[in-house]
């Protein structure tokens, strides 16, 4: 496992838009189970966990994140945003294009992103976003942004209830992937995200996620704790929820739920 080491990818972050403490475990549950414990502690915002495989690693809707060693990229990253509680969701928007860009920056593919933050080519998930939160009343005390990515592993040895709706780079171009490269790409990007959404605003984060976006201007299957609703993506609202037109013309709008391209 010496191609993902903290200090082969302390090496190679290009902006150094801020100081990255970064942890590199062989085998751990969950990267952000461990980060969220560390962030409860004294751990610094920008603290990074990495691990070669993870025993329990964590999706949305407490499904189960498929976290094999040696082969794809498992990270968190926690985040102490001087920003009011109902714009946290907006990290996890940040994280997505967070990897699209470092996708395209180490291979030159071009990913995009299904609402809120999957992302995929060719209709299929290659990474998945997992942000969790300790807010407490008007203060955020931290985030934990966690990326799993699908680098090097051939559609064969993916488990066999992912295989027909996930990808890999290897699958999309052929090419192995420098973990530690993609790894410092995808910390240079969520700095670059942070700096815009702190020093610029939130509203540019959302317009570059509308860039990379293939949810806006489709008609949608939106499943979550309403039950299933069809209709148009619109837009997404100053918080990163997404605006649904019905087809009797109601507009309304879900924070949360799994989105089915249609
Ligand atoms: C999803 O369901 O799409 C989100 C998947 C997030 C997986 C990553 S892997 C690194 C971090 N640790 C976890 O346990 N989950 C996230």
């Amino acid at each position: 496992m010496n191609d993902l080491t903290a200090e082969i990818i302390l090496s190679r972050i290009k902006k150094r838009e801020r100081n990255h403490a970064v942890m590199v475990f062989d085998s751990i549950d969950s990267t952000n189970t461990q980060a969220m414990t560390l962030a409860t502690g004294s751990a610094a915002s920008g603290t990074v966990v990495i691990a070669d495989t993870q025993t329990g690693g964590r999706g949305r809707f407490g499904r189960a994140w498929a976290s094999p060693p040696g082969v794809n990229l498992y990270l968190s990253l926690i985040l102490r945003p001087e920003i009011a509680p109902r714009f946290a969701g907006i990290f996890s928007l940040l994280g997505a294009v967070a990897v699209v860009n470092a996708i395209r920056r180490v291979s030159g593919v071009e990913a995009f992103i299904k609402w809120p933050n999957d992302v995929l080519i060719g209709g299929r998930k290659l990474a998945g976003v997992l942000l969790e939160s300790n807010i407490a009343g008007a203060r955020i005390n931290h985030l934990v942004l966690g990326i799993g990515l699908n680098l090097n592993i051939p559609a064969a040895d993916m488990p066999v209830e992912i295989r027909e709706t996930a990808t890999s780079l290897l699958e999309v171009c052929g090419c192995v992937t420098d973990r530690a490269e993609m790894a410092a790409a995808l910390i240079d990007e969520i700095d670059s995200m942070v700096v815009l959404l702190e020093s610029i605003s939130p509203a540019a984060v959302l317009d570059e996620w509308r860039r990379h976006s293939i949810t806006l201007d489709r008609e949608v299957g939106v499943t979550g704790r309403f039950g299933h609703i069809c209709a148009k993506a619109v837009d997404v609202d100053e918080t990163g929820g997404l605006i649904l037109r019905l087809r009797d013309g109601t507009v309304l709008t879900v924070t949360s739920g799994e989105v089915t391209l249609r």
